[in-house]
């Protein structure tokens, strides 16, 4: 049995009284989305800003309803056995929310209540251990830092000791250190058999991490594959280099840019050298010039400047 299952699933916001007056309809945050994540995967969800993926968590865990479709995990329907399903999750939410009145291991021992589970301090200690935050224990939850307070929003996450894990940009804001204690912990629950859901906008960590990857625009899955297959599909190479120049605007369209250094992708040393003819006779000096193999990153610019879908709906 699939750990979750996604079935035909859309999510209509109704139209804000101002939008209403300009007569539009709604927004389809997510649509018509299908797939489904095996026990024991490590599954990516990637997409833009915007794109559905905390609008398709927050159904998943029961929040909000879908506008139609179904949602299963591990079997047990999201809407009609909420509770089983809910028993089945360890959601750490995008949004930090917290109970600023508690400690943290209070905060901890009234999640494990919640799930009618006591005397859970074994594994508490060893969440706070893990998570680097053994001598936190008794910091008030108001005392603490963004990147401790999402530390505690994971070890909540799992004092149930839940099979599927899903993390909604789990690392945003946490610090290199705890970033990799994270994943080595996550990690090693996914060895021991946990599924884990992700979404992040660091798509090296991706990379690195899923076996699976769905990758959502406006809405829709436009791509779900293996990261393996993912990566192989794309262009090959990608020509790196610097410069002060603006770029054409046919180059600019497929080019990832960060401060001076530009990257294109280039198939083969044809490519490249009309690349570079290109910026020779846009009159732009590159200095610093190299290739390098196609990442996640690559792959994902390339999907999100493919053709838009239509965002409003007169359905
Ligand atoms: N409660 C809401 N009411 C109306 N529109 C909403 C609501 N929540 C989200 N939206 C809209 O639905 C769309 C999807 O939002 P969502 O939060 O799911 O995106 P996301 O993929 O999680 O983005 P991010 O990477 O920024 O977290 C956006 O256009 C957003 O403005
Ligand atoms: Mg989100």
């Amino acid at each position: 049995m699939p750990a979750i299952t996604f079935q035909q699933v859309c999510k209509t916001y109704p139209p804000t009284r101002q939008q209403r007056a300009q007569g539009k309809t709604g927004l389809r945050a997510v649509d018509d989305v299908s797939f489904q994540i095996e026990e024991g995967e490590f599954f990516g969800l990637l997409g833009p800003n915007g794109a559905g993926k905390t609008t398709l968590i927050s159904m998943l865990a029961g929040l909000s309803r879908p506008t139609s479709g179904a949602i299963s995990v591990r079997g047990f329907d999201v809407q009609t056995a909420y509770a089983e399903a809910r028993r089945q999750l360890g959601i750490v939410p995008q949004e930090l929310v917290f109970d600023p009145f508690f400690n943290v291991r209070e905060a901890l021992r009234i999640q494990s209540g919640y799930f009618g589970i006591r005397d859970n301090d074994a594994w508490i200690d060893e969440l706070l251990q893990s998570l680097g935050l053994a001598d936190k224990a008794t910091a008030n939850m108001r005392q603490l830092s963004g990147g401790m307070k999402r530390r505690v929003l994971v070890a909540q996450a799992l004092v149930h000791k839940p099979p599927v894990i899903v993390l909604d940009e789990p690392t945003a804001g946490v610090d290199v250190e705890l970033r990799q204690t994270l994943w080595q912990f996550i990690a090693r629950l996914n060895k021991e058999g946990s599924t884990v859901l992700l979404t992040t906008h660091y798509l090296e960590e991706a990379e690195a991490l899923c076996h699976r990857i769905a990758m959502l625009k406006q809405g829709r899955v436009i791509a779900l594959d293996r990261t393996s297959e993912l990566l192989r599909n794309a262009a090959s190479n990608v020509l790196r280099f610097k410069t002060d120049g603006i770029l054409p605007s046919a180059l600019a369209a497929q080019a990832r840019i960060t401060g001076r250094i530009v990257q294109l992708p280039a198939q083969n040393a044809f490519e490249v050298e009309r690349l570079l003819a290109t910026l020779r006779q846009a009159g732009l000096a590159v200095e610093d010039v190299e290739m390098r193999k196609a990442d996640l990153e690559d792959v994902f610019i390339d999907l999100m400047a493919g053709e838009q879908t239509p965002l409003e709906v007169a359905r």
